[in-house]
């Protein structure tokens, strides 16, 4: 067995984020290239010699080869330990949980999450910290850098291991752990449930429908749903994680979870209904004939978080990103606790959670969380709908019409335009910007501005600033639209328009939030000229 240094070119411009490096899978497959950015990383967190490290995946196309190559590597660096899911697979909360209660140095996670997989898709990799959150800044820009100008990485010249037989194995003197990925998550969630209320309620009949759109949550839904608390065996579709996810785009939202939608909103529709992501983080929630805004999701979560009994003590404090509607803002001062407006972006959240300051987190892009883990959570929300179901003994729709009696609803929908071309969309809000000050006082459409600026978020806990993060204009009672581009997005610029109209309670106005929120949407017209600007008469995604 022996240790070869390979020599490789330095590759510029591969800059991971905070949800890490994202490329086509053909780029990823190149000579050297996972090797460069995966010696980087080890490098970037001074080593590995002695570590312990967690390694898994979504199931997606080049998951098993990449983490063979990543094995190896470890083995190499001196890495002590390597915790790998069987199959390589690990979703990315069930990672997150390992690192922590496996008290690992950090994991690295494979995924484009909910990105389509194959090899003419999407690969991701990404390094989380031993708190079991991404990789601050600091990391991801050092391994950016060691990128730029490495010139060799280590590698074992071994044999793969076979990941499908659980146990250990020795690998050049590292050990590798190949666990079963699911349990140690299914255990934390009995931990945080009232499993006996959810066993009680299917023993009832209550039917619902989970669908793991082929990707990673299969096996956990399955395991939770169907064998721990009884839900109808066929409960969980598209359980399989396949390597092409069977084709389908593994992002929960009405246009990609149409099949579920369909089910979910015609006759004979079981009594709830979810899908979560490739990588297991996202959700979307749907009961008989409704479907529940990720904003309101977390709302009502943050309201009836006590009948859960991880958080019968009460809440922390709840955080949500800046574009993410205000419903969960009215809860938290209901409830007397702290809510703090964070940039886009998960990483913000962790800091409140590491510091305590905070119990619960959720954007409106179907992400929703809370700090039993540093990730968002998908399987995990799904529960905490069916626990507080169980307990309040309602269906999904009254208990809606129950928090907007109680709170009001803000009527929210998010508008995107993609793959504008860069300069016209930089543009556009360069313009805004210039504007901003003359907006509040004007009447718009019907609407008083009452403010307008852009973003700019102080960090509580360390102090640092995050300036320009989107623009917010904001409309006299409580109505506002939030502009900004996408981080992510992969061909040219997406301009995302968020979109929120605030009706006291009891009665909303319309069941339909495009017709709610149409003075709102004339109003930005009028105001940005999106149309005017782009040509597009309308907007590519709505959700
Ligand atoms: C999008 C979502 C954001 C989420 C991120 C990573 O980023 O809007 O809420 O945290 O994906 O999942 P964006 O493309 O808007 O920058
Ligand atoms: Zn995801």
């Amino acid at each position: 067995m022996t240790m070869t240094v390979h020599q490789t070119a330095p590759f510029a411009g591969q800059k991971p984020g905070t949800s890490g490096l994202r490329k086509k899978t053909k780029v990823f497959m190149q000579e050297h290239f996972l090797e460069n950015f995966i010696q980087a990383t080890f490098d970037a967190v001074g080593g590995v010699g002695g570590k312990t490290l967690v390694l898994g995946g979504d199931g997606r196309f080049f998951g098993q080869e990449a983490s063979q190559t990543i094995l190896k590597m470890a083995a190499a660096n001196g890495a002590a330990r390597v915790i790998v899911g069987r199959n390589a697979w690990l979703s990315t909360p069930a990672a997150s949980n390992l690192i922590r209660v496996r008290k690992t140095d950090g994991g690295i996670i494979l995924s484009a999450s909910h990105n389509p997989g194959g090899i003419e898709e999407d690969f991701g990799v990404k390094y989380n910290a031993e708190n079991g959150g991404p990789a601050p800044e600091s990391i991801t820009s050092k391994i950016y850098e060691i990128t730029e100008t490495i010139s060799e990485y280590k590698k074992m010249d071994v044999d793969d291991v076979n990941l499908d037989e659980l146990g250990e194995v020795d690998l050049g003197g590292m050990t590798v752990e190949v666990i079963d990925p699911v349990s140690a998550y299914a255990d934390m969630m009995e931990g945080i449930f009232d499993f006996d209320a959810l066993k009680a309620m299917f023993a009832n009949g209550f039917k619902m429908r989970m669908d793991s759109m082929c990707a990673i949550t299969g096996p956990y839904a399955v395991e939770i749903f169907e064998n721990r608390l009884g839900a109808d065996k066929g409960t969980v579709t598209h359980a399989v994680p396949l390597p092409d996810f069977g084709g389908m785009h593994p992002d929960p939202n009405p246009t990609w979870a149409h099949e579920l939608m369909d089910e979910l909103m015609g006759t004979n529709a079981p009594a709830f209904g979810a899908a979560s992501d490739g990588d297991g983080d996202r959700n979307m929630i749907l009961g008989a004939g409704t479907y529940v805004s990720p904003s309101d999701s977390l709302a009502v979560i943050a309201a009836n978080a006590q009948l859960v009994p991880a958080y019968a003590q009460g809440l922390k404090g709840v955080a949500r990103s800046m574009p993410t509607s205000a419903a969960v803002d009215r809860v938290a001062e209901a409830l007397g606790v702290d809510c703090f407006e964070t940039p886009t972006g998960w990483k913000f959240f962790g800091n409140l959670m590491d510091a305590g300051r905070v119990s619960l987190c959720g954007e409106e892009s179907f992400g929703t969380g809370s700090d039993h883990v540093r990730e968002k959570d998908g399987l995990w929300a799904v529960l905490m709908w069916l626990n507080i179901i169980a307990k309040r003994g309602q269906t999904v729709s009254e208990i809606l019409a129950d928090h907007f009696a109680r709170f009001g609803r803000n009527y929210y929908s998010r508008h995107d335009y993609e793959a504008l071309p860069t300069e016209q969309a930089e543009g556009m809000l360069a313009d805004l910007r210039d504007r901003l000050k003359e907006l509040p006082g004007r009447e718009v459409c019907g609407l008083i501005v009452s403010n307008a600026d852009e973003f700019s978020y102080t960090d509580p806990v360390d102090g640092s600033v995050s300036s320009g993060q989107g623009f917010r204009i904001l409309f006299s009672g409580g109505s506002r639209v939030v502009l900004r581009l996408s981080g992510t997005g992969t061909e040219g610029a997406t301009l995302r328009v968020y979109l929120e109209r605030y009706v006291p309670g009891p009665d909303g106005l319309t069941e339909d939030p495009q017709e709610a929120l149409g003075p709102i949407i004339a109003a930005t017209e009028e105001i940005v000229g999106i149309t005017a600007t782009t040509g597009r008469a309308k907007p590519d995604v709505i959700t």
